[in-house]
Order: structure tokens, then C-alpha cells, then sequence
């Protein structure tokens, strides 16, 4: 399969941005059914991995467990990870923009004989679109890179949370995606900052799944770390953690190693860049 290949920054409406990035993820979603393991799902036990770790990773924040809680699940793709919160006991919305994928998640609910809502709709205008407010609101693992305006994105987070509600996210880490991963050796090659310009891409691939796409262009908005803060305080939000991994659910280099389930650097490599953030954040 050819690699992604990058041509660079362009200046482009978001709402043009959106529809490209949207016919690609709809593209995706047959690929990931196959890919993504669902059946798995069939054993009553099985939770996914992005979230066994992302539970583990709230347990001190959310003492009580997630039983009962309304959890929303912001960019929820095909549901595995928003299905493993409502196997934990919680009542889940799942919000995404590509129908395909909701289909192919309320599938999976059914299948899972579990209870979910599903809203479509622009996750930076989410609130509006769902209308009630949670206890927890939830994203992880490849969001906020897919969306141009981060101070919105947050608006969206803080109103969807009810008073006393948590926020986390843990995504790739913006300095690991300023890598080539195509390259032998850490060589840092695309843009850690804003400047208002997207990165536009092309990938006839999918990080899971061999087949292809028919809508390979897709455009992403690289934000640092300090952005994400920023967005997050800007909207009235209280950060109360932040981490950084060394590990990834997905390979995003073929030198990535892959060690129980999860993908690292070579050993050598491990404490030279972070691969993931996270972020807990309250709102009062
Ligand atoms: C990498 S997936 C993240 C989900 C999760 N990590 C997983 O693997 O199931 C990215 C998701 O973001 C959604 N997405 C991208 N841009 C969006 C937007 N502007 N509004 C809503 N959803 C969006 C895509 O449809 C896709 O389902």
C-alpha cells in the first residue's frame, strides 16, 4: 500500500475541509468493521483496550465508577469505545459527523444488546445538536487534529458537561505528529504550530484494514499542547491532570514495536518524544 503523503499547508473553508475529511471517514467506516475486531464484543467481558486504559486512567477522578454516569462520547467512530463505557454501567451518546459510522455503531449496540444514543452532527456543534447535559464528556485518540477551531470545540465540551462533570481526552501527542514516520530515524518534518493553514493529506489506506478509500484527500489542523490548555481554560474548564505516554493504540510508524497490544519505539527511542496527551479537566 503507498504511504500518506503530505502537500503541505493550504488555506481552506473549514466547512469545504469538513465535507472532504467527512466522505473519507464515511470511506473508512466498511474497513473498520472488518478490521476492528467486533467480534470480540460477543464475550460479555471484553471492553476495548483505548478505553480498559482510559477507565484506569479516570478511576482516581471518578471514584464512584462509571455506573449510572451519562457519558457523552465526542467523535465516537464505529462505537467500540463508546459500547465499552455503556458495559461499564454508564448511559452513553455517541456523537460523529459520518452516518456510516453510526449505522455501523447502533449495529454494534444491537448486537451488543446494549442501550445508546447516537447524534450526527459537526462535533463543534455538538451542543446544540444533543441538548442535554452529562456527567462525563469523553474523547480519545485521533479528535481534535480532524478540527480548525479548537476554542469552539472546547465552548462545545464545557456546555455539554453538567456542573461538577469531568472531560478527558487522550490523543496522539502533537509532537509526535510533527514526525515522519516514514523515515528510519526521529526526523521532525511537519509543523508543531498553528498558523491558520491546514495540512492536507492524501492516503489511499486507513491505520486498520488493508482496502482502500475512494476520497484519499483529507485535511488536519496540527494544535500544541498549549492551545489545547488554553481552549480548555478559555471555556472555564479546570484542569486537574495532565499526562504524557510513551505507548499508541494504533502503529503509527512501521518502527513502532508492537508490546502487549500497544505500539512503542524502538527501546533506545522510548523517553525521546511523547506519543500520547492527556488532559482531565472539571467544570465547576
Ligand atoms: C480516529 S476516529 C476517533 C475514534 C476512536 N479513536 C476510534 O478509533 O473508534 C475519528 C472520528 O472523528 C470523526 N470526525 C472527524 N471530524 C469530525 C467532525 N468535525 N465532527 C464530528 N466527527 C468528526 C470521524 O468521523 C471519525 O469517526
Amino acid at each position: 500500500m503507498s504511504e500518506p503523503t503530505s502537500s503541505g499547508d493550504v488555506r481552506i473553508d473549514w466547512q469545504k475541509a469538513r465535507d472532504a475529511n467527512r466522505e473519507n471517514w464515511d470511506d473508512r467506516v466498511p474497513l473498520h468493521v472488518e478490521a476492528y475486531g467486533l467480534d470480540a464484543f460477543d464475550d460479555p467481558a471484553h471492553l476495548s483496550d483505548v478505553v480498559r486504559t482510559d477507565a484506569a486512567a479516570l478511576a482516581p477522578f471518578l471514584p464512584q465508577g462509571f455506573a449510572g454516569l451519562d457519558v457523552c462520547h465526542l467523535q465516537c467512530h464505529i462505537g467500540t469505545d463508546t459500547l465499552s463505557f455503556a458495559r461499564l454501567g454508564a448511559h452513553v451518546t455517541g456523537v460523529d459527523f459520518s452516518a456510516p459510522a453510526l449505522e455501523a455503531a447502533a449495529a454494534l449496540a444491537a448486537r451488543m444488546g446494549l442501550d445508546a444514543d447516537w447524534v450526527e452532527t459537526d462535533v463543534l456543534d455538538a451542543a446544540a445538536a444533543v441538548g442535554s447535559e452529562f456527567d462525563l464528556v469523553y474523547t480519545s485518540i485521533g479528535t481534535i487534529t480532524w478540527l480548525e477551531d479548537l476554542n469552539r470545540w472546547a465552548a462545545q465540551v464545557a456546555q455539554l458537561l453538567r456542573p461538577g462533570g469531568t472531560f478527558y481526552i487522550r490523543d496522539g501527542h502533537p509532537v509526535l505528529y510533527g514526525l515522519d514516520e516514514t523515515r528510519d530515524e526521529l526526523v521532525h518534518r511537519f509543523r508543531y504550530f498553528e498558523n491558520g493553514r491546514a495540512l492536507a493529506w492524501d492516503d489511499e489506506g486507513t491505520y486498520a484494514g488493508d482496502g482502500t478509500v475512494a476520497h484519499p484527500r483529507t485535511y488536519e489542523w496540527p494544535h500544541p499542547i498549549s492551545s489545547v490548555v488554553n481552549a480548555l481554560l478559555g471555556a472555564g474548564l479546570r484542569i486537574v491532570h495532565m499526562d504524557e505516554g510513551r505507548t499508541l493504540p494504533w502503529r503509527f510508524s512501521p518502527r513502532m514495536l508492537e508490546v502487549d497490544g500497544e505500539y512503542v519505539w524502538p527501546a533506545e527511542e522510548r523517553d525521546l518524544v511523547p506519543c500520547t496527551f492527556t488532559i482531565v479537566a472539571v467544570k465547576d
